[in-house]
């Protein structure tokens, strides 16, 4: 085996910086992991990391990505956790193993403030990784770290779907579609938002009722819809990936006493709405940040045992970093993920 590799990365701020380059192959230490990365999936994140868009200060030169799946081919002295042959999963959350969050300068996002795992071979902490999922493909299981966990801590961890709630998602990203899998699975009322003719179909391939399909182009007031929807009820819980005025319609949809798990900022990072619904209706509105490695290995369970498949939108090859970067842009329906290995 070759003792060089190849990685991409940037010295600065930029997407159109990202630059493949060859690199000494990484040594694990003690307590860490040598992989042999087979695929790794983008997030949103990524760009916003790699635009600075999210004031962080990574460590440059610097190698975006925290999602992957990968073959332990060393293990480093005081291993227990991995054998050599072992699949690995990444954690996007370093050092958060289970309880309650740890504060950034303890627990840095991979691929955050510190460089991630866009490379052929990555040295990672046998603790930042997880035992991959029997049920799942490389390329499937690449798309766990971020999306899938976000989704399980909103509609399984820390609000449980039940089958006589109503959880509400907004449009047909990773999240949301991880987020629909599950609530699905939880037997739950599940009503997704969308954009298109095109992706309510596919919405509907996925096993979303037909009537729960709200298509915005065509329903800008969607609150209104969920409302009729759920006879005047509203959600349990709402998905709310968007941010900036958007919070106003969640509010408008969800119920007397419900939840609305705040996620993503599509629209802004700035959220604007009047305080008088949310005390009006008693709502919780919960800041997630992705979750702990427990809650990770719960839901791979749950994922091999109810046999939930990730929906990918596109798979590109190495040397199309660029492009796939370009396509996550575009609005993907599912996750845009990397073939690194076969
Ligand atoms: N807090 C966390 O731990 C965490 C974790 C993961 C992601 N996030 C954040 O959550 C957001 C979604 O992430 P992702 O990775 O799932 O993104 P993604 O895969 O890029 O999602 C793209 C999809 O979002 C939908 N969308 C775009 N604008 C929308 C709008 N104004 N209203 C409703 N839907 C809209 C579109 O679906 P349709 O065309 O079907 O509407 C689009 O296809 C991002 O802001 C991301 O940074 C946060």
């Amino acid at each position: 085996m070759s003792d060089l590799m190849e990685r991409w990365e940037t010295p600065g701020f930029g997407v159109s910086n990202l630059k493949k380059v060859t690199r000494s192959r990484p040594v694990p230490g003690y307590g860490e992991i040598l992989i042999r990365v087979e695929a790794v999936s983008l997030n949103y994140r990524d760009t916003e990391v790699l635009e600075s868009r999210m004031y962080l200060e990574p460590e440059f030169p610097f190698t975006p990505a925290s999602d992957m799946f990968g073959t332990v081919i060393e293990t480093g002295e005081g291993v227990t956790r991995f054998a050599v042959g072992d699949q690995a999963v990444s954690m996007c959350i370093t050092n958060w193993i289970d309880g309650e969050a740890l504060d950034w300068s303890v627990a840095p996002p991979l691929g955050g403030t510190i460089p991630g795992i866009l490379a052929q071979y990555v040295v990672l902490p046998a603790d930042w990784c997880v035992h991959a999922p029997k049920s799942l493909t490389a390329i499937e299981a690449s798309t766990l770290p971020i999306a899938a966990l976000t989704a399980w801590m909103a509609v399984c961890e820390l609000a449980p779907s039940r089958s006589d709630q109503t959880v509400l998602i907004q449009g047909t990203g990773g999240v949301s579609l991880f987020a629909a899998q599950f609530g699905l699975a939880a037997g739950a009322n599940v009503i997704v938002t969308t954009s298109s003719d095109q992706k309510a179909e596919q919405l509907r391939k996925l096993g979303v009722k037909a009537d729960n399909i709200i298509d915005r182009s065509i329903t800008p007031d969607w609150p209104a819809a969920v409302m009729e929807l759920t006879d005047g009820r509203g959600a349990d819980n709402i998905v709310e990936v968007v941010g900036g005025e958007n919070i106003r319609k969640s509010l408008d949809a969800v119920r007397q006493g419900g939840r609305i798990a705040l996620i993503g900022f599509m629209e802004s990072y700035d959220m604007s709405m009047s305080i008088l619904p949310v005390l009006g209706k008693r709502v919780t509105i919960e800041g997630i940040s992705v979750g702990p490695r427990r809650a990770m290995e719960d839901m791979i369970r749950a994922i091999d045992r109810h046999k939930i498949k990730p929906v990918i939108d596109r798979v590109y090859d190495f040397d199309e970093v660029p492009a796939a970067f370009q396509h996550l842009n575009s609005g993907p329906f599912g996750k845009v993920v990397i073939k690194v290995a076969s």
